[in-house]
């Protein structure tokens, strides 16, 4: 049955005005909760472990967790209306479903789980690249204890694969290195963070319900139990490779360029990871996306004109994504996987 707001008791608000989100002070958490408190419409909630050691963004309300003391998660849930969750893909797998049903004893309606990658209807990319199956697990979860998800499918992120070494983007910008998949002309498209972050803003500060059956407005539950898609740029990775020369004021000459079979190196890759090296893991996942044939090319379904989702420049991103290099190389465990 469809919700109206008008069906909803007198001190109903049609608005999600109280959020909580894990990982505030990371990668794409720290520019959503940026985003969402640029609206001036949201109070935000961060959820960090006690032992965290992230500095979180101005102007969010702190509530310290531990996740083997369920009591904390709960306490700081009750009362918000959207739970956002981004999770360190190192932290234990069991932390998203502690998450979850906490979640669901604290009265959360609406969940964003862990995911902000490509295309969930792309059943046969999600499985070659072994994230399909836990986004999967982690949806279904969600809807087995009554609450309803929204997901991000952005692609990869622009600046941060950019600049993420050569197992991402195939750049090594220390050795003026690139690494192409295949001929470099496979199209993928990829978001900024920064666009990831507005997307989630505006969905969030979209009315919750529409006020009766003739309100055609978007809202929020236009998006339940449904993909956001978004996107900055389609791009080859020869795209990209102008982009940098121009951003750097480089030419061909000044570059080391070698190509590597996407399926070999998928496949090196995946054996990688199963005898439990996960630095196999990004080579694995960045050269399936660029497979020719299959590519991680969600623009068809982008929804940045409904969302009213700015254009950017690449070559203003390129830049973003090259300042980010030094950063990223201090995260060693993180970017080894
Ligand atoms: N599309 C893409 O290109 C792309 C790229 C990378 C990742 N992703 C996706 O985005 C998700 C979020 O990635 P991210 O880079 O934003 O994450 P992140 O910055 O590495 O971590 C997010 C938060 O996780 C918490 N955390 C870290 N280690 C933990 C642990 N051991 N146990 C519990 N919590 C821990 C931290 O919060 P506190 O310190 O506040 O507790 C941290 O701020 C990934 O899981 C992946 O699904 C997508």
């Amino acid at each position: 049955m469809p919700k109206y707001a008008k069906n909803q008791p007198v001190d109903f608000i049609n608005a999600i005005e109280r959020v909580a989100i894990v990982g505030a002070g990371g990668t794409i958490g720290s520019h959503i909760t940026n985003a969402l408190l640029e609206t001036g419409r949201h109070t935000v909630t961060a959820l960090s472990r006690k032992s965290s050691g992230n500095s979180l963004p101005k102007g969010v309300l702190v509530a310290p967790v531990d996740y083997d003391d369920e009591a904390t998660i709960i306490a700081a849930l009750k009362g918000q209306q959207f739970f956002i969750i981004t999770m360190a893909p190192t932290a234990p797998r069991d932390t998203h479903s502690k998450l979850v049903q906490a979640a669901a004893k604290a009265g959360i309606p609406y969940v964003m789980p862990n995911g902000y990658g490509g295309d969930i209807d792309n059943i046969k990319l999600g499985a070659d690249t072994l994230l399909g199956p836990v986004a999967q697990a982690n949806r279904d979860e969600i809807e087995r204890l009554d609450m309803q998800w929204i997901t991000v499918c952005c692609g990869f992120w622009y600046d941060y694969s950019l600049a993420g070494g050569a197992a991402r983007f195939g750049f090594d910008f220390d050795t003026r290195s690139l690494t192409l998949y295949d001929d470099g002309n496979t199209k993928n498209s990829t978001s900024t963070l920064a666009q990831v972050g507005r997307a989630v803003a505006k969905v969030l500060s979209l009315k919750e319900l529409p006020e009766d059956e003739d309100d055609t407005s978007l809202t929020l539950s236009t998006f339940l139990n449904k993909g956001v898609y978004i996107k900055s740029f389609v791009l080859t990775q020869n795209d990209m490779f102008e982009s940098v020369k121009r951003v750097t004021g480089t030419t061909d000459t000044d570059w080391t360029v070698t190509h590597e079979d996407t399926k070999k190196r998928y496949e090196d890759g995946l054996a990688q990871v199963k005898v439990g090296n996960m630095a196999g893991f990004s080579k694995m996942l960045y050269a399936r996306a660029f497979y020719p044939y299959d590519s991680n090319d969600l623009s068809a379904k982008a929804q940045n004109e409904l969302l009213g989702l700015p254009d950017e420049s690449l070559d203003e991103s390129t830049k973003v994504g090259i300042d980010l290099v030094k950063e990223l190389q201090l995260r060693v465990e993180r970017m080894a996987a």
